[in-house]
C-alpha cells in the first residue's frame, strides 16, 4: 500500500467511531478528505443524522458538496468527537499540525470537543517532535520584526510561500515555519510563542488527543 492508500485506510476506519446524532468536528488535509468522502458515503447510504462542523473553507466546501451539514463552532453547543491529521505524533501523543495552514481554526475546533481523534499514514508516528517545520500563523502587520525576533532566538524561521508569494491562512494571516530539527521542550516552546505580540497561533497540539489510528501495512490500528 502506498501513502495515499494508507490514508484512506485510516479515513475509513474513523468513521466507524462516528454515531447518528453526533457533532462531529471535521479537520483537514488529505488524509482528512478521504475521511470526509467515506463520511459523505454513510450519511447517504445510511441516512445519518449527524452535524459537522469545520476547521477550514476546504473541508467545509467538501463535505456540503457531500451532503453533510456543516455549521460553524460557534453554532453548536458541543463537540462530540474531532477527526483530524496530523504532521507528526511522538510517543506522549504530542503533535505537531499546521502543514495545510489551517492549525488556528483546527486548534479551537479541538479544544472545543469532547474528545478528539488524529489518523495518520504511519509515516507520522516520530519519537521526537520537530523534523517538520513547526507553523506559527502570525499577523501580516510587523511580521517581518517578529521574524527577525524568532531568528536572534534560534528558531530558523522561514515565511511559508508560494510562487514567492505568503500562504494566507483563512483568516488571512501569514504562515512562519520554524526549521527545529528536534523539540526538547514542547511545552516550553509554546509558552514562549504564545508570549510573541503578533502570534494568532502555533501547531503544537499538547495533550488533547484521546485515540490515534495509525495506518500500517497489515491494517489500521487504533491506539489509546
Ligand atoms: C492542516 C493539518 C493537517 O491535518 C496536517 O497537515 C496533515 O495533513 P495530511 O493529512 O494532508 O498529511 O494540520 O493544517
Amino acid at each position: 500500500m502506498n501513502q495515499d492508500d494508507l490514508k484512506k485506510l485510516v479515513g475509513q476506519k474513523a468513521v466507524e467511531f462516528i454515531e447518528d446524532g453526533m457533532v462531529v468536528g471535521l479537520g483537514t488535509g488529505s488524509t482528512v478528505k478521504f475521511m470526509v468522502d467515506a463520511l459523505g458515503k454513510r450519511v447517504k447510504d445510511e441516512n445519518l443524522s449527524i452535524v459537522g462542523v469545520s476547521t477550514s473553507i476546504r473541508t467545509e466546501e467538501q463535505a456540503k458538496s457531500l451532503g453533510i451539514p456543516v455549521k460553524s463552532v460557534d453554532e453548536v453547543d458541543h463537540i462530540d468527537l474531532t477527526i483530524d491529521g496530523a504532521d507528526e505524533i511522538d510517543d506522549h501523543f504530542q503533535g505537531i499540525k499546521g502543514g495545510g495552514a489551517a492549525h488556528l481554526f483546527e486548534k479551537i475546533v479541538a479544544i472545543n470537543s469532547t474528545k478528539n481523534m488524529w489518523i495518520v499514514d504511519e509515516s507520522k508516528m516520530v519519537h521526537t517532535l520537530g523534523k517538520f517545520p513547526l507553523p506559527v500563523e502570525v499577523i501580516p502587520y510587523g511580521s517581518h520584526q517578529l521574524f527577525k525576533k524568532l531568528a536572534a532566538k534560534g528558531l530558523n524561521p522561514e515565511f511559508r510561500t508560494v510562487d514567492g508569494k505568503n500562504v494566507l491562512t483563512d483568516s488571512k494571516n501569514f504562515v512562519i515555519d520554524l526549521h527545529l530539527g528536534e523539540i526538547t521542550d514542547p511545552a516550553g516552546l509554546q509558552d514562549y510563542l504564545a508570549k510573541q505580540v503578533g502570534v494568532v497561533e502555533q501547531g503544537l497540539f499538547l495533550d488533547c488527543v484521546n485515540t490515534v489510528i495509525v495506518g500500517r501495512q497489515d491494517g489500521p490500528e487504533v491506539l489509546d
